[in-house]
C-alpha cells in the first residue's frame, strides 16, 4: 500500500473524505451498539506532543484501544526529542518501531521534516498552521446535524489560526464558503493558510457581516497555544470579536455553533452561546474519536467493506 500521511486537509481528495465520513458514521455506530472491532490488532500508534492536550491525547489513545491496537504517549520534556534531537532522526527511529505517529507539534515544517523519514503515516494533532483532525470531526457533526457542508456558508470569528488556516483549506476541497472576520492586523495569510485561491472565502471588517445567514457560526481562543506572551494586547485586540447571540441571531435560524475546545466563557464566546441550544460542541468533541478511527483506520488498510 502507498504510503500516506495527514498533514494538512487538503492531502485527502474530496471523493477520500466522503468516503472516511461514511466509514465514520459506520464505525461510530457500530462503536454505540458495543459491538467489538479490531481491524488494527498488534498494531501500535506512537503519539508525540510538543504541547498540551486532553481531547486530541484521549480520542487517539482510546481510539486506538477501541480498533484492537495500543498507543504510547511521548512528549518533549522526557524525549530526547526535548534534548535537540534531530526530528528527522527521531523519525527515522520511532517509524522502525511503530506502526503509524500522531505529533502535535509548532511550526508545520517540523511534522512535514519527520514525515519525509517516516516509513509509517503520519497525522497531525495540531501545528501552529492546521489542526486537520479538528476540521475532520466539525464536517462530520455538521454533517450529522445539517446533512452535506456542500455549498453551506461558515462563519470563522477571530484569530486567523491554524482552525482558520483548515476550515479555509477545507472549503476549498469540499465546496463550501468560510466568512471571515478577524481584528485588524489577524487577517488570513492565504499562503500560510495553504490556499490554492480566493474563491471560497471572504473577508468581513463587522463580524455581524459575517455571520449574516450562516449554517454554522464558530470561532476559537484568542490566544492559541505558543502565542502566550501576546495574550494581554490580544485581549484587548479581541474584544469585540466576542461571540454572542446577537450574531447567532443574524445567522439561519438553524445555525450552529461549534468551538474546538477548550473555550473561555466570556472572551471568544459568551456563555449564552457556548452552553446554548445552538451550540453542538459534545457532538464535537466525541467527534474527534469516531473521525480519527475512521482515519487510522484508512490509513493503515486504505478502503474496507465491512
Ligand atoms: N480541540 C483539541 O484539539 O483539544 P485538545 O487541545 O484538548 O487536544
Ligand atoms: N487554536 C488553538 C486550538 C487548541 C485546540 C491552539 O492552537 O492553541
Amino acid at each position: 500500500m502507498m504510503l500516506r500521511h495527514f498533514l494538512q486537509f487538503k492531502d485527502l481528495s474530496r471523493a477520500e473524505l466522503l468516503y472516511l465520513f461514511e466509514r465514520t458514521r459506520v464505525i461510530k455506530t457500530r462503536f454505540k451498539r458495543y459491538q467489538p472491532y479490531h481491524p488494527l490488532t498488534d498494531r501500535t500508534l506512537a503519539m508525540i506532543f510538543e504541547k498540551s492536550s486532553t481531547r486530541t491525547r484521549l480520542s487517539f489513545e482510546a481510539g486506538m484501544h477501541q480498533l484492537g491496537g495500543s498507543a504510547i504517549y511521548l512528549n518533549t520534556r522526557d524525549t530526547q526529542l526535548g534534548r535537540g534531537e534531530p526530528v528527522e532522526d527521531a523519525g527515522e527511529v520511532i517509524s522502525r518501531m511503530v506502526d503509524i505517529v500522531m505529533i502535535r507539534t509548532f511550526e508545520q515544517d517540523i511534522i512535514e521534516r519527520f514525515a519525509a523519514h517516516s516509513r509509517v503515516p503520519v497525522i497531525n494533532g495540531l501545528t501552529n498552521e492546521y489542526h486537520p483532525c479538528q476540521i475532520l470531526a466539525d464536517i462530520f457533526t455538521f454533517i450529522e446535524h445539517h446533512g452535506s457542508i456542500q455549498g453551506k456558508s461558515v462563519s470563522w470569528i477571530g484569530d486567523s489560526n491554524n482552525m482558520c488556516n483548515t476550515w479555509l483549506q477545507a472549503a476549498e476541497v469540499l465546496d463550501f464558503n468560510v466568512h471571515v472576520s478577524t481584528p485588524p492586523g489577524y487577517e488570513v495569510e492565504p499562503e500560510r493558510a495553504g490556499l490554492y485561491g480566493t474563491d471560497h472565502f471572504e473577508s468581513f471588517v463587522d463580524p455581524m457581516d459575517a455571520c449574516r445567514g450562516a449554517d454554522l457560526v464558530t470561532t476559537d481562543v484568542w490566544t492559541s497555544m505558543g502565542w502566550e506572551a501576546e495574550n494581554e494586547e490580544r485581549m484587548k485586540d479581541f474584544a469585540d470579536w466576542q461571540v454572542d447571540a446577537e450574531m447567532m441571531g443574524v445567522a439561519k435560524s438553524d445555525a450552529v455553533f461549534m468551538h474546538c475546545l477548550p473555550a473561555h466563557r466570556g472572551e471568544e464566546v459568551t456563555a449564552e452561546v457556548i452552553d446554548g441550544p445552538q451550540s453542538v460542541v459534545w457532538d464535537e468533541a466525541e467527534n474527534r474519536l469516531h473521525v480519527q478511527k475512521a482515519l487510522m483506520e484508512f490509513l493503515l488498510l486504505g478502503k474496507v467493506e465491512s
